[in-house]
């Protein structure tokens, strides 16, 4: 029988120098969407998944991302009062249960693969489910959720996938496909960031993982791999031939919220899916094109 997935690790420990000077004392995960911090965003991605337990890999000047989890009872007490039931409500919404979030420092950058090493104990000899924050996802099915049906069908590694542009396939990991199902591609290979012409495919992962816990023994050698880093995808690769590894080309839009445009793009879409902003965003939009 297959484990239940219930937890999931957020690398979290990411210096933010695109975004300069403003992360220089604000974690960039706490950069916000319209008026939702992009942590939060992936924590209700998960959490819609059915995800329970959540590791965040932290690194120096990241506290802000644990106090915004935690219960901030002045403020809750001054909202009461002030009958600001919305707002309240909104707090009391995003709250995990008290225990199921834990923190790991990664203490020194080495790269993804080396941040979920670090993750080791809290994922034991369970499935875990990966969120990179900076992607942030617009789906009508949470994509966490997606992965985590599709674990239930195929059980072993499902990662989400998207085909890009041919020249930008070297700013992703990529997969070698052994077989295209359509909505599944079972894998028979991955390459962290390749040389375009050197590329096995324009399908590339995008920052949502379901991953069988036997990738942390082979992350643990802590080879270093494309940009000197220890690459998660090149610890990943060595589980296909042991365990299922697919690709799902999930249903949903994806913003790259570690880049400007992608930021930008993201404010705008996400507020026009919002009700309370799409007009008025519509109304001036037109002034800047
Ligand atoms: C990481 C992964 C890469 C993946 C990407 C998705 O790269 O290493 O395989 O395609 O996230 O966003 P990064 O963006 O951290 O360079």
């Amino acid at each position: 029988m297959l484990k239940p997935l219930k937890k999931a690790v957020m690398p979290v420990a990411g210096l933010g120098t695109r975004f300069l000077p403003a992360t220089k004392a604000l974690a960039k995960e706490m950069l916000p969407v319209v008026d939702k911090p992009l942590i939060q965003y992936a924590v209700e991605e998960a959490r819609a998944a059915g995800i329970e337990q959540f590791c965040f890999i932290t690194g120096r000047g990241k506290t802000a991302i644990v106090e915004h989890f935690d219960v901030a009872y002045e403020l809750e007490r001054t909202l009461a009062e002030r009958n600001k039931e919305k707002e309240l409500a909104a707090l009391r919404a995003q709250a995990v249960e008290p225990g199921n979030i834990t923190t790991v420092r990664q203490q020194v950058p080495m790269g993804l693969g080396h941040a979920i090493w670090c993750a080791r104990s809290f994922i034991g000899d369970d499935p875990f489910a990966i969120l990179l924050p900076d992607d942030l996802m617009q789906c009508e099915v949470s994509c966490t959720k997606q992965l985590a049906d599709a674990y239930r069908e195929t059980g072993g590694n499902v990662v989400a996938i998207e085909e890009v542009p041919r020249d930008k396939v070297n700013r992703y990991g990529v997969i070698d496909i052994k077989e295209d199902k359509g909505k599944l591609v079972s894998v028979k290979g991955l390459v962290e960031k390749p040389p375009v012409d050197q590329a096995p495919s324009n399908l590339t992962i995008i920052g949502r993982y379901v991953l069988m816990p036997e990738v942390i023994g082979f992350l643990a050698a802590m080879e270093k791999g494309a940009g000197g880093e220890v690459q998660l995808t090149d610890g990943m690769a060595k589980l296909i031939p042991t365990q299922p590894f697919h690709g799902l080309r999930y249903e949903g839009r994806r913003f790259d919220c570690g880049d400007k445009v992608g930021y930008l793009e993201a404010q705008i879409a996400f507020a026009l899916a919002r009700p309370d902003l799409a007009e008025a965003v519509k109304a001036f939009l037109p002034r800047y094109t």
